[in-house]
C-alpha cells in the first residue's frame, strides 16, 4: 500500500472513497463541495469504531466512508489508530482500490495536533492492512493500492511520514515474528538484520558467529545452542546519527532472538509447542526499531544486541545439573533446559556492558509464561533498575498504545538464584512462585551498573486482542513503536 501526504484540498474533490472520522453526537465534516444524503447520516452516531459508507452526492467524490472515534472527551491518538484500522480494512472488504482520508477537526483534536494526528493515521493505517498470507500459495494480494492522506500543513506531513516509518517497521517485525522455525533460523534472522543495515548509511551490522563467541567464553549461549544443528549468531547493530548533538546518550537494545523453543531436555508438552516460533520476538522487535530508525533516525547512538539460537534436544544437548560459564566469569548450574532465554541473555548482556558500554540498557524478551498470569496479553513486564527508566518507558507505552506495568525486583529475589555447586542456578527453588521476577534476577548478574530494564513481553508479542490495527493471533510487533518514542522522547 502507497501512502501519500498532501495539504492540498484538491485530493478532497477527487476520490473513489473519502474517509471522515467523526466524534459521537457531532455532524461529520464534510469538506466543501462533497455532500451525502441525509439518510446517510440519520442512522449514524459516530460511536467508537462505527462505519458507514454512503454514496456522495454530485462532484467527483464517489462514496463517503464515515467512521466513529467515540465521544470527544474520551477520544485520543489510540482511538484514531484504531478508527484508521476499522478504515483500511473496511475499504479492503469493499474493494476499494483507492482512497483519501480527511483530517477532519474531530480527528485533530482527538490526536492533539496535527503531526500526532499524522502519525497516528499513518499507523493505523499501514498496520491495520497487515495480513499474514505470505504462505497460502493462492492469495489475492492487497487491493487497496494507494492511500492519501490531506491535512494542514508541514507538521502533518512530517508526522505522517514518522507514521508510515514506524507503521511499516511494525509490519516487518510481525513478518520476521511470523515466519516458521524451519526458515526463521538464528542465520536467517542474521541476514535480516544485515539487509537492514544495508539500506541505510548510518546503520551498520556485525554478526558473529560460534567461533567468535568461543573466543569471547560465551558459554552461556553456546550450551543453549548446543542442542541445535543451528548454528547460533550473535547479531549486533549500531545506529550512529548524522550530528553529534550535546546530551546524546548511547542507548543498547537486547532481543531475545530464540527462533524455536522446544524446551531443550526438559522438553515441553507438544500442545502449542508451534507458538514457540515466536519466542525471537524481542530480537525481531529490536530489529525493527533499526528499520525504522533507518527511515526516520534518532538522535542518540544507538545499539542492538541480538542473541540468535534454537533450543532443541540433540544428544549433545545441555542436560539439567549442567554447568556452564558465562561470559562474565559466573557459573550457572542449568537446571531447567527450558529456562534459556536467561542463558542466551546472559551473554549477549556481559557483551552489551564489556564492548558497547552504553548508558542505558533496555532488554525485551519472551521470558516467562508467567508474566501471562500477572499481567495477561495487554501490558508487557517492566523490571526497571531506576524510577527515572521506569516513568520514561511508561510514557512512551501510553503514548504509543504498548503498556508497560512494573514488577518486583528485590534482593530477596536474587537470593533465590544462588546455586548449591555453582554461581547461579537457572530457575529458582519449586515453591517460590514469582517466575518472571526470578527470571528477572538472574538478568540482574549480568548489567553490573548499568541502567537497565528488562522487559518481559511473552504476554504482548502475541495473541493480545484484535485492536484493529494490531494483535490477534498472529505477532503484534510490540516493542518497536515503544522504544522508538523512548528513542524520541530522551
Ligand atoms: N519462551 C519461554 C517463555 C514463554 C512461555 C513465552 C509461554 C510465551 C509463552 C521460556 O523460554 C520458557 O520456557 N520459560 C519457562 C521458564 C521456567 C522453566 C522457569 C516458563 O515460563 O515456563
Ligand atoms: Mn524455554
Ligand atoms: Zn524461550
Amino acid at each position: 500500500m502507497k501512502l501519500t501526504v498532501t495539504d492540498s484540498s484538491r485530493a478532497l474533490a477527487k476520490t473513489p472513497v473519502l474517509v471522515v472520522l467523526c466524534t459521537e453526537g457531532d455532524s461529520p465534516s464534510l469538506p466543501k463541495g462533497v455532500s451525502i444524503p441525509a439518510t446517510a447520516t440519520a442512522d449514524f452516531n459516530g460511536r467508537f469504531r462505527e462505519v458507514r459508507l454512503a454514496d456522495a452526492k454530485g462532484g467527483t467524490v464517489e462514496r463517503v466512508m464515515l467512521i466513529g472515534l467515540g465521544k470527544k472527551k474520551a477520544a485520543n491518538a489510540e482511538s484514531v489508530r484504531r478508527a484508521a484500522g476499522v478504515a483500511v480494512r473496511s475499504l479492503e472488504s469493499s474493494r476499494f482500490g483507492a482512497a483519501t482520508v480527511h483530517a477532519t477537526k474531530a480527528a485533530l483534536d482527538a490526536a492533539g495536533g496535527a503531526e500526532l494526528l499524522g502519525t497516528s493515521l499513518a499507523e493505523g493505517l499501514l498496520m491495520g492492512s497487515y495480513r499474514n498470507v505470505r504462505f497460502k500459495s493462492k492469495s489475492d494480494g492487497p487491493k487497496l493500492k494507494k492511500v492519501t492522506l490531506c491535512g494542514p500543513g508541514a507538521p502533518f506531513k512530517k508526522g505522517a511520514q514518522r507514521g508510515e516509518a514506524l507503521g511499516r517497521a511494525n509490519c516487518f517485525t510481525r513478518d520476521l515474528q511470523n515466519a516458521p522455525g524451519n526458515l526463521m533460523t538464528p542465520t536467517h534472522l542474521a541476514s535480516e538484520a544485515r539487509k537492514v543495515a544495508t539500506g541505510s548509511p548510518r546503520v551498520t551490522c556485525r554478526v558473529m558467529d560460534e567461533t567468535e563467541m568461543r573466543k569471547l567464553k560465551m558459554g552461556a549461549l553456546l550450551g543453549v545452542s548446543a542442542g541445535s544443528r543451528q548454528p547460533a549468531k550473535l547479531i549486533h547493530l549500531v545506529y550512529k546519527p548524522t550530528k553529534k548533538k550535546r546530551g546524546m546518550k548511547k542507548i543498547a537494545l537486547v532481543g531475545k532472538g530464540l527462533t524455536f523453543d522446544a524446551g531443550g531436555i526438559s522438553l515441553k508438552p507438544s500442545g502449542k509447542m508451534d507458538e514457540m516460533k515466536f519466542d525471537m520476538s524481542g530480537g525481531a522487535a529490536v530489529i525493527g526499531v533499526f528499520h525504522a530508525l533507518a527511515a526516520v533516525g534518532c538522535d542518540h547512538e544507538v545499539h542492538g544486541v541480538v542473541p540468535a539460537s534454537e533450543n532443541l534436544p540433540d544428544g549433545i544437548a545441555t542436560k539439567p545439573g549442567d554447568i556452564h560459564k558465562a561470559m562474565n566469569g559466573t557459573t550457572i548450574e542449568v537446571l531447567n533446559t527450558d529456562a534459556e532465554g536467561r542463558l542466551i541473555l546472559a551473554d549477549a548482556l556481559c557483551y552489551t556492558c564489556t564492548k558497547v558500554k552504553p548508558d542505558t540498557i533496555v532488554d525485551l524478551a519472551t521470558l516467562t509464561g508467567a508474566v501471562i498470569v500477572a499481567l495477561g496479553h495487554e501490558l508487557t513486564g517492566m523490571f526497571p533498575s531506576t524510577e527515572d527508566l521506569s516513568e520514561r518507558l511508561s510514557e512512551a507505552g501510553e503514548a504509543v498504545g504498548e503498556r508497560v506495568w512494573p514488577l518486583p525486583l528485590l534482593d530477596v529475589h536474587r537470593e533465590q538464584m544462588k546455586s548449591r555447586l555453582a554461581d547461579l542456578k537457572n530457575i529458582n527453588s519449586p515453591g517460590d512462585g514469582n517466575g518472571s521476577t526470578s527470571g528477572a534476577a538472574f538478568l540482574s548478574n549480568f548489567v553490573g551498573d548499568t541502567e537497565w530494564c528488562h522487559l518481559d513481553i511473552a504476554g504482548t508479542a502475541w495473541g493480545s486482542r484484535d485492536r484493529d490495527y494490531a494483535g490477534g493471533p498472529t505477532g503484534t510487533g510490540v516493542g518497536v513503536r515503544l522504544l522508538m518514542e523512548y528513542l524520541a522522547r530522551r
